[in-house]
């Protein structure tokens, strides 16, 4: 039985005061619910606006690749530097503890490798799985201009729909076949796409030139991929101009798990995504890093 003794009864009601009514912070996402802009603060810093997705979902069609022979060895160390996990739900179940307070952005397509055509992907989880694994947000990619353009575009329409269902976002990844060009018009092409058919916020990749053009012309927050490993500086100086040309994060792997000391380069790319830190001063501060753990 409720304890009903000593109860007090309301008396400041604040009157004249006007209700807090506070904008939410992310691009593109005012008019979504609650639930939906609960699980984005999950992934974005509300702060610094933005995210460091740390991405170990390579697996899922490249098999062990370098850094990801042993998930448990190489990622589990590097999971309390990330915002976000960017992860399979096989890696996730068989490799990573989950008494960690991680956002997770599942993996949701799958079902080809690189010995085959890249874009012939399906949605590869239920969503009743994605609940069950607390996904923070779901994924999966569109490959625009590819063979299996159309039914990868599909796979997102789908995975937004059923996101909606139970508020849970949508990352719409731009991949990218090998013969693909990775222009600013082309992923400016493939992010729109994205973002107009209701992904919440969209992975692509950084290019040199007019990458303000991906970004400006795309409605909902862009992360973006690290790319194939290079060396450090130019992976912080790459996350440096991204997020100068409006990026709000990175969705970083290689560039992190196959760097020479992946916990310095995580805390370095974090120096850089959240405090606005230069590149050469994140190197430096990699390089201390580096030092003191080895
Ligand atoms: C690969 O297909 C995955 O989507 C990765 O999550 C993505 O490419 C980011 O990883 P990386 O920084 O290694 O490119």
């Amino acid at each position: 039985m409720a304890d009903l003794d000593g109860l007090k009864e309301g008396k400041d009601f604040g009157i004249g005061i006007p209700v807090k009514s506070e904008k939410f912070f992310l691009k593109g996402s005012q008019a979504l619910d609650w639930g939906m802009q609960h699980r984005l603060s999950q992934i974005f810093n509300p702060k610094s606006g933005n995210t460091v997705m740390l991405a170990f979902d390579h697996g899922y069609f490249q098999g062990p690749a370098t850094g990801l022979e042993r998930l448990d060895l190489t990622i589990s160390s590097l999971v309390p530097y990330a915002d976000v996990l960017m992860a399979t739900r096989g890696a996730l179940r068989s490799s990573i503890t989950p008494a960690n307070h991680k956002a997770v952005c599942l993996r949701c397509s799958g079902g080809q490798s690189i010995l085959k055509e890249l874009s012939n992907e399906a949605v590869a989880v239920e969503i009743d799985d994605a609940v069950r694994i607390n996904a923070s947000a779901m994924a999966t990619q569109i490959y625009i201009g590819s063979e299996y353009e159309h039914q990868s575009i599909n796979n997102l329409i789908k995975l937004i729909d059923t996101g909606y269902k139970f508020g849970i976002p949508v990352l719409g990844v731009t991949g990218v076949g090998s013969d693909m060009d990775r222009t600013a018009k082309y992923f400016s092409l493939a992010c729109r796409i994205a973002a107009e058919l209701g992904a919440h916020f969209v992975k692509t990749y950084f290019v040199e030139k007019d990458f303000e053009h991906v970004t400006a012309s795309c409605p909902v927050p862009i992360v973006i991929a690290g790319g194939k490993k290079i060396p450090e500086l130019d992976a912080l100086q790459m996350a440096h101009k991204a997020i100068d040309q409006g990026a709000s994060g990175v969705d970083m792997g290689r560039n992190i798990f196959q760097s020479d000391s992946p916990i310095a380069m995580i805390k370095a790319v974090r120096a850089v995504v959240h405090e606005n830190e230069t590149a050469e001063k994140a190197y430096e501060m990699y390089n201390t890093l580096k030092n003191e753990l080895n």
